[in-house]
């Protein structure tokens, strides 16, 4: 039997979720209908936040937050080198400058203490802090709060990896993440790869009417329609301020809503698969698996096995290749973006700069997560992950268990 090529990641769309798309494309409202407040309703009473707004993107979502929470020229913004570039260049966008601060080398998500350096050094421009819930896994968020507090920052957490994620703070209650209890706002993405898809898509949550309001209308060009001199003039829209086109469609929205509801089921499976393969890299030399931390429920967007390449004498690239010949696509989350051509020539940053994050990424590799894959498949993945690791180092000295 032919076995499908696997990805690290990859949508699970339904028939379900087919239908009702389609009874979308049967309708009279392609977009800004009855389904975008519905979408965002839905994403409120999962997440528990008091607002939601959906948007075109995760990266038109950070944009949005950036706008809405003013940052602009001469303010800098913290967030983690191990992230999707979007999470950095949203700074950018609104003119203001990202910095960043390394990681913990056991959760991967930013380091409190890294960032309580960099503020340090900043001399009082720090307005922001972007927190990326990496892999899924929550930030430390009690920690991050108590500098934010400390130090009048917003916080604008990105958990594109983490919806369906959950986090149990200090005083011992349980938060979804999204639920913005520790921040002003948090930015979803529902890309394909992510827990749930709209096709492209992303969302901003928070509990603050007044940032409600404002992402509300940059979302649609700065239009804002007063219903009291609508009623005598209809045709009447003020144009406030710059704003975007960053709508969601009813097309959007209708997939949102039927993925949604499945959300639970999928990050059982993502959480089951990551068992599987806990299991079969237990005790294997020169292997970690990613952490599992008391109080924190990751949503398992991504699988990061770390492999200590230089020990066993492997090349991560050849490697690689084997694999993809054995029919698996892996990926690797992140190059450090401070490693990026861009931003190394823009800040002038060099490696080194960074090490938790550099070390990281010599040894991450995402394996496929998505709740489409079956156990076969797992144990397939697991096994030809050990099988050609083996043959790779089985010239040199290191060796595997
Ligand atoms: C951490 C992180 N932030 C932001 C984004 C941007 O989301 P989108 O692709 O929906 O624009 C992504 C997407 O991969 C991401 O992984």
């Amino acid at each position: 039997m032919e076995r499908r090529r696997l990805s690290y990641g990859r949508q699970t769309v339904e028939q379900d979720d087919i239908e009702a798309v389609v009874e979308v494309l049967g309708s009279e409202t392609l977009t800004q209908g009855p389904r975008v407040e519905e979408f965002e309703e839905a994403v409120c009473s999962y997440t528990g936040a008091s607002y939601a707004l959906c948007c075109s993107s995760g990266t038109a979502a950070l944009h949005l937050a950036c706008l809405a929470a003013g940052l602009g020229a001469g303010d800098e913004v913290i967030t983690s080198p191990n992230t999707f570039i979007a999470t950095a260049n949203c700074a950018l966008y609104v003119g203001a400058t990202p910095r960043f601060a390394d990681i913990d080398p056991e959760t991967f998500n930013i380091s409190p203490a890294e960032i309580e350096k960099r503020i340090e050094c900043a001399d009082g421009r720090t307005r922001a802090l972007i927190p990326v819930h990496y892999a899924g896994l929550p930030c430390d968020m009690d920690a991050i709060t108590w500098l934010a507090r400390k130090h009048g920052l917003m916080v604008i957490e990105d958990a594109c990896h983490a919806l369906g994620a959950s986090r149990r703070s200090t005083d011992g209650v349980v938060h979804r993440i999204g639920s913005s209890a520790c921040s002003e706002m948090t930015v979803f993405s529902f890309h394909p790869v992510k827990s749930i898809t709209t096709g492209e898509g992303g969302a901003v949550t928070t509990n603050d009417r007044t940032l409600y309001e404002r992402l509300k209308t940059l979302r649609a060009h700065g239009v804002v329609r007063d219903p009291a001199v609508r009623e005598a003039s209809p045709w009447l829209y003020e144009v406030r301020t710059l704003g975007y086109n960053y709508r969601l469609s009813e097309i959007h929205c209708a997939l949102g809503i039927s993925q949604l509801k499945k959300l639970e089921r999928f990050i059982r499976r993502r959480a089951q698969i990551a068992d599987i393969y806990n299991e079969a890299f237990a005790g294997q030399g020169h292997m970690k698996t990613p952490p599992s931390i008391d109080g924190l429920a990751s949503a398992h967007h991504l699988y990061p096995l770390r492999i200590d390449f230089s020990a066993l004498g492997i090349d991560k690239g050849r490697w690689f290749a084997a694999m993809s010949a054995a029919g698996v696509n892996l990926q690797v989350h992140y190059i450090p973006v401070h490693l990026q051509p861009f931003y190394a020539k823009k800040f002038s940053c060099r490696p080194g700069d960074f090490p938790n994050a550099e070390r990281f990424y010599a040894q991450e590799v995402s394996l496929p997560i998505y709740p489409g894959l079956d156990d076969d498949e797992v144990s397939y993945v697991a096994d030809t992950i050990l099988s050609t690791l083996r043959s790779a180092s089985s010239g040199t000295s290191a060796g595997m268990v």
